[in-house]
């Protein structure tokens, strides 16, 4: 990190921070703006078992930094502004597992690998060039646990006609850069506010449940274009070990074949499973999900003998009959989700990955 001269100031001073809650988070506006805020954040908090080590960089009044606290989180949230932090102390004086420093986010003082969760909320906007920020975000990259996550809200610069501001603005590929430099995987992206603050602002209450709604869709589609992104990043073991003990499930419909066909069956069903060999010699821990065999059929050699096998009921028409028995189809769905949740396999599903 590059040695600072003179400390950056922050405009929070005494007046700002006995009013920073009630100015912004008391409308029905400010109310929705909060929530909105909180979910992307609960995001990533979901994957953080409860008791997990957190760091907030610019914790302000302890907005988010209290309630991670009142679910059971180990939070340590450190601010520039002696006045916010005192404001945020007063709020968190009942919970003894928030604590809070007078740090500036690009140096911290925590030892390196410390948190399980790091992550900044309307921060970066507000440091002095865009260099600061994207040296902040490598500092909170710094004091995250391998396999950990940081999560950072920033203005977007690439939202098209956006009004010229005093604000620090990012992009989404100046953070990716900063995370592949870090070893870091981007786990997730996304926008809020399509339609900007102050628009929020002027929108009258009643027709603020209806401005949710269209702001949700909008930037679910739209969200490269939103005012503000959130971008989840995975602080990545180095390369192979982070994948050790991991489990992966390979899904192969009629996984078993007839002995003549043992090194020669279709290569849908050959490809996934020398790609199955590979990864258990790789350290990864594979299960084969696959469908009933016929009583004949045995299992290809492609299938090492260390692999798992879990079978589900077979949902086609039996050859040469074609398609596929719908109730038996909804079996081997119901069969396949249980399978996932009794044995804890991670899994997400993207409705925007599916429609690009
Ligand atoms: C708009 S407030 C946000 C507070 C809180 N994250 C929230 O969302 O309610 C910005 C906070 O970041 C702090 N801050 C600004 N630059 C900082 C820096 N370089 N290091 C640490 N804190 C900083 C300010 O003092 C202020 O408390």
């Amino acid at each position: 990190m590059t040695q600072r001269k003179k400390p950056v100031g922050t405009a929070y001073d005494r007046v700002s921070s006995l009013t920073y809650d009630r100015n912004r988070f008391t409308t029905k506006q400010g109310l929705l703006f909060d929530a909105l805020e909180w979910k992307e954040l609960k995001r990533a908090i979901v994957k953080i078992p409860k008791g997990g080590s957190v760091l907030e960089a610019g914790c302000g009044t302890a907005r988010f930094s209290q309630r991670l606290g009142e679910f059971g989180y180990n939070v340590r949230a450190v601010d520039l502004s002696p006045d916010m932090l005192e404001v945020a102390s007063e709020k968190c004086k009942a919970l003894d597992n928030v604590t809070f420093a007078l740090e500036e986010a690009v140096d911290l003082s925590s030892e390196d690998s410390t948190f399980d969760l790091t992550f900044s909320i309307r921060v970066t906007n507000q440091t002095e060039s865009v260099d600061y920020a994207l040296e902040m975000i490598q500092e909170m990259i710094r004091v995250t646990k391998l396999g950990g996550l940081v999560l950072v809200e920033f203005v977007n610069a690439q939202r098209p006609f956006s009004k010229k501001s005093k604000d620090i603005k990012l992009s989404g590929e100046q953070i990716s850069e900063i995370a592949r430099e870090s070893n870091c995987r981007v786990e997730r992206q996304r926008g809020i506010l399509i339609f900007s603050q102050t628009i929020l602002n002027k929108v009258p209450r009643v027709l603020i449940p209806l401005w949710h709604i269209v702001e949700q869709l909008a930037s679910a589609v739209l969200g490269k274009w939103a005012s503000r992104g959130y971008i989840i990043l995975e602080k990545l073991h180095p390369s192979p070990e982070r994948f050790l003990g991991k489990k992966i499930g390979i899904f192969v419909v009629a996984g078993f074949c007839q002995p003549e066909y043992l090194n020669a069956i279709s290569g849908h069903v050959q490809i996934p499973l020398m790609a199955a060999k590979a990864l258990v010699e790789g350290g990864y821990q594979v299960t084969l999900i696959t469908t009933k065999p016929r009583p004949a059929d045995i299992l290809p050699k492609a299938i090492p003998e260390s692999i798992q096998i879990k079978v589900l009921v077979h949902a086609s028409r039996n050859w040469p009959e074609k398609g596929i028995q719908p109730i038996k189809a909804f079996r081997q769905f119901w069969q396949l989700l249980s399978f996932l949740k009794r044995e804890s396999f991670g899994w997400e599903f993207d409705w925007l990955k599916l429609i690009h």
